[in-house]
């Protein structure tokens, strides 16, 4: 009994230090000089993963569609630090992604790469879905196909510098939600691509880690004009989901939530599953006809 109680006490401390040292995990420091590609970086949780790198002092290169918001930021950034910051233009949804070149023009082999972070999304809408096929099949081009693209041609150089692939997905790719029908499918993608691929790479003994980022509402413009009137949820600061998406790279979590409770939402999804799609349900908005 006594020796029992020892291993108790034991356990007890350690699981206690874990979980004190645990929370203090993330060293900013250990960003200084790391090299970033961050797709989706002229707006929203991607433009504040902008600032936080460069103000970790991060060299980054920050790719979306339109050149001159990237001109914008990039000057921001240089405000804020001396990196180096650079910045690439690309359109997922044209072939060009599916040609390694996208990486490789930009030297990237020659420069390595700590950190891929693909963030980037698709233009949806948030509605009942209205038949628009078309629309799902653009989107998976968008927000998975070119994920897999993308990750596919950073391998080698991730692997080269025990890099991670950092992947931005939604609660809504782990819990479907209303309103969100192609985009939540693109997001359960996402986690099925990337969850076999982590195993692939660690029975290759690959030093290649990939977490995956869980969010929940966050107060991007594009989400608050989406979703108004529309979900009673409060959104959070971007600006915390994206040190969380940064916090989770660099400790190399598995999968990343933010904000934080969400762990225990994905947690116990299984439970009870039609009183939670209930409950889920009465913080949408549907005023029918
Ligand atoms: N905001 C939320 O509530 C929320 C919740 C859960 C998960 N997330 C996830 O967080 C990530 C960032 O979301 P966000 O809210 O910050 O998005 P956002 O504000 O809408 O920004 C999207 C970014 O992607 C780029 N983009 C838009 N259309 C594109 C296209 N067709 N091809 C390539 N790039 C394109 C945009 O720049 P350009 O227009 O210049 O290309 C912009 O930089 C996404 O993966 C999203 O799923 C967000
Ligand atoms: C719910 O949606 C309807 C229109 O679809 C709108 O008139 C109403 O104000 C919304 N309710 C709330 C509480 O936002």
């Amino acid at each position: 009994m006594k020796a029992v109680g020892k291993v108790l006490c034991a356990t007890g401390v350690i699981v206690g230090l874990l979980a004190f040292f645990w929370k203090d995990a993330f060293d900013p420091e250990s960003l200084s000089g790391a090299r970033v590609l961050l797709t989706g970086a002229s707006a929203g949780i991607g433009e504040q993963m902008a600032y936080h790198y460069a103000s970790f002092g991060a060299e980054i290169v920050l790719t979306a569609r339109r050149e001159a918001v990237l001109q914008k930021r990039k000057r921001g950034i240089q405000c804020l630090s001396y990196n180096f910051c650079e910045i690439l233009c690309h359109f997922p949804e044209s072939k060009q992604i599916y040609s390694q070149s996208f990486l490789k023009d930009f030297r990237l082999s020659a420069r390595g790469l700590d950190y891929l972070v693909l963030n980037h999304i698709g233009m949806t809408p948030f509605q009942m879905w209205d038949g628009d096929v078309e629309h799902t099949r653009w989107l998976m081009q968008v927000n998975f196909f070119s994920y897999v693209a993308l990750a596919t041609a950073a391998l080698p150089t991730l692997e080269e510098n025990k890099g991670s692939l950092i992947v931005v997905s939604s609660l809504t790719g782990k819990i479907p939600t209303p309103f969100t029908t192609s985009y939540s499918a693109t997001k359960f993608a996402l986690d099925g691509f990337f969850g076999s691929l982590r195993h692939e790479l660690v029975m290759q003994k690959k030093n290649i880690f990939i977490t995956l980022c869980i969010l929940g509402l966050v107060d991007t413009d594009m989400a608050l004009e989406k979703t108004r009137g529309k979900v009673y949820l409060a959104a959070s600061p971007a600006a915390e989901a994206a040190l969380a998406i940064i916090r989770g790279g660099a400790t190399r979590v598995q999968e990343a939530f933010y904000p934080w409770w969400l762990e225990y939402v994905c947690h116990f999804r299984d439970w009870f599953p039609s009183h939670r799609d209930q409950v889920l349900r009465s913080y949408y908005n549907y005023s029918s006809p």
